[in-house]
């Protein structure tokens, strides 16, 4: 074991070592990020040794590595699901409350998984799941700019004025972040159910990752999401899949996720689409609202 600030004497098994982090990532116990936390959080041993450094490097032939207490499986093969996680499931492998979690789901899949980042509780709809750390990675990584589409019900009718905000820009806890793309979707008459006009149904699709974010985003324009369902990560589509099914994924399938779901006229710029006309008064009124916004 050595860490970067104090490195490994040059000899013939220093090609071998690799960044804790990375070793924990490929062998499927999390995403290097979690794997980050699980060494920060003092759970991983190495020769007997708590580590906490989080540049440090092990040799993953010599070095016998703990992760809460349990040795690190050698390198087994890399799966990838694709969930249809139903609402009021946490996307978590464990739950202190003994709440229902994604890990309920996965118990019979042949390796360890764990969720590429996360659907809030009550969220529904696609989540993927792997052992592959290096995948996960590349997919959270905000560099990627991997699309998210959400399908979202409101409390309420938006107005185009409010709508273009989203594509300019809000702040939200956690940072400043734009809709990719934004869209009005027809109401759906399910059997037996009303359709209201009280509540919009839009398509968003975002780039970035924050925490609670179209909730957040919508919330920041003045309304509540009332449900929200992720239909797909870039190209990769939840389609048919029923709630709580999943289906394994091969190497094309899980390299959709990095095509852009994005309509053709929007490639390289935001896109807003809405059905309602311009209002007389609109700049007026939006002039109004920015002030508003830029108080809170
Ligand atoms: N944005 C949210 O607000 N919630 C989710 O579950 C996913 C994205």
């Amino acid at each position: 074991m050595t860490s970067e600030k104090t490195p490994a004497k040059k000899d013939n098994s220093e090609k071998d070592l690799v960044r804790l982090n990375k070793l924990l990532a490929e062998r499927g116990l999390a995403s290097r990020r979690g794997a980050d936390k699980l060494i920060a959080e003092g759970l991983v041993m190495v020769n007997g040794k708590k580590v906490y450094e989080l540049g440090i490097k092990v040799n993953p032939n010599k070095d016998k590595i703990l992760v809460d207490g349990k040795p690190i499986k050698s390198k087994s093969q890399n799966i990838y699901v694709m969930f249809n996680k139903p609402k009021n499931v946490i996307t978590s492998m464990n739950d202190p409350l003994e709440r229902p979690t994604v890990a309920d789901f996965v118990a019979d899949l042949p390796a360890r998984v764990f969720p590429i980042g996360r659907l809030d509780w009550d969220s529904e709809g696609l989540l993927l799941l792997t052992n592959d750390g290096e995948f996960a990675q590349k997919v959270m990584h905000p560099k990627t700019e991997v699309t998210k589409t959400y399908h979202v019900k409101l409390e309420g009718q938006p107005q185009l004025y409010q709508i273009k905000k989203l594509l300019t820009g809000v702040s939200i806890p956690g940072g400043r972040v734009k809709a990719k793309h934004v869209e009005k979707l027809k109401p759906i008459k399910a059997a037996g159910k009303k359709t209201s006009d009280k509540n919009d149904w839009y398509k968003i699709v975002i780039t970035e990752g924050k925490n609670h974010q179209v909730r957040e985003m919508f919330k920041k324009i003045g309304f509540d999401v009332l449900k929200l369902h992720r239909v797909a990560i870039g190209k990769l589509r939840i389609g048919q899949l029923g709630r709580g099914e999943m289906v394994f994924l091969n190497e094309a399938a899980t390299q959709r996720v990095f095509l852009p779901d994005l309509p053709e006229e929007t490639h390289g710029r935001r896109d807003v689409r809405h059905k309602s006309k311009r209002v007389k008064d609109e700049e007026l009124t939006r002039k109004k609202f920015d002030k508003a916004l830029d108080k809170k």
